[in-house]
C-alpha cells in the first residue's frame, strides 16, 4: 500500500466493538454513518480523517490483517495476539476495554472432586490451542487441545472433553450451561495492535495514531 493511501485500522466485530467506539471517538475518529446501520454488509468505512479507512473483521482476524500490513493498526484482545503470538505486531498500549478472562471450566458436579494439581494430561476445547497448550505445559501438564470456533460450553455436557478454555465474563454462560471456572489463566483486554513495518514505512502518521489513543485512555483514566 502506497503512502498517499489511507491507513487502514481494524475493528473487531461482535462485543468489543461497541466498547471500542468510544474511544474512537476521543480519538478523533468519526466513523461514516453506514458504520452504524445494523443491516450494512459494508466491511470498510472511511471515517472524518481521510487518512484514515476503518474496516471490520472477526477478531480473530484482526491479528491476522494487521500482522500481515493488510491493516496498519487495529484493536486486539491479548487473548488473540497470545494464541497467534504474530512478531509483526507491536501492541503499546492497552485500551482498557473488553475487559474479561481466559479461563478453564468443567461440569460443576465434577469440580467437587477434581484437584488441578493432579492433572497430568487433559484433554480440552478451545478456540486457544497455543495458549492453552503453553500454559498447562509451564506445570508438566499435557493438554490436548480440540479447537472449536464457538459454543464451547457445549462441549463437556456432549462428552467432547470434560474441560474447556474459554473467555469469561460474566460467568452468566458458564453458569448457564452447568460449569464453573477452576483457573484463570490470563486477565485479558483489548490493545491497539500496530504493524511493525508500518510503524517505519508510515512512521509519522503511525506515530501521531499512538499518540492520539494514549491521550484518549488517559483522558478515560482521569
Ligand atoms: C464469549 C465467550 C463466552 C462468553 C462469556 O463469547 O466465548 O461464550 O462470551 O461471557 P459471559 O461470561 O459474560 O457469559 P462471545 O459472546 O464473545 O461469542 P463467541 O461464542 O462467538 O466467542
Amino acid at each position: 500500500m502506497t503512502a498517499n493511501q489511507p491507513l487502514i485500522f481494524a475493528l473487531p466485530k461482535g462485543r468489543i466493538l461497541a466498547q471500542a467506539t468510544p474511544v474512537l471517538a476521543r480519538a478523533g475518529i468519526a466513523i461514516e454513518p453506514d458504520f452504524a446501520d445494523p443491516d450494512t454488509r459494508k466491511l470498510r468505512f472511511r471515517t472524518s480523517d481521510p487518512g484514515l479507512d476503518v474496516i471490520t473483521v472477526r477478531s480473530f482476524d484482526v491479528a491476522t490483517f494487521v500482522a500481515f500490513g493488510a491493516a496498519h493498526l487495529g484493536i486486539a484482545g491479548n487473548d488473540v495476539l497470545m494464541e497467534f503470538d504474530f512478531p509483526e505486531i507491536y501492541a503499546p498500549l492497552d485500551l482498557g476495554v473488553g475487559r474479561c478472562r481466559l479461563a478453564v471450566a468443567e461440569p460443576a458436579e465434577m469440580s467437587a472432586t477434581d484437584d488441578p494439581r493432579q492433572w497430568s494430561h487433559i484433554r480440552i476445547a478451545t478456540k486457544y490451542p497455543n495458549v492453552t497448550r503453553r500454559h498447562f505445559a509451564r506445570r508438566g501438564v499435557q493438554a490436548e487441545c480440540i479447537k472449536l470456533n464457538g459454543a464451547l460450553e457445549l462441549a463437556p455436557r456432549l462428552g467432547l472433553c470434560r474441560r474447556i478454555v474459554d473467555l469469561v465474563s460474566t460467568g452468566a454462560t458458564l453458569e448457564a450451561n452447568g460449569l464453573v471456572e477452576v483457573e484463570r489463566i490470563a486477565d485479558v483486554t483489548s490493545r491497539l495492535a500496530v504493524n511493525r513495518a508500518a510503524l517505519k514505512t508510515r512512521a509519522d502518521e503511525v506515530q501521531s495514531w499512538i499518540a492520539r489513543f494514549r491521550t484518549a485512555v488517559d483522558a478515560r483514566a482521569a
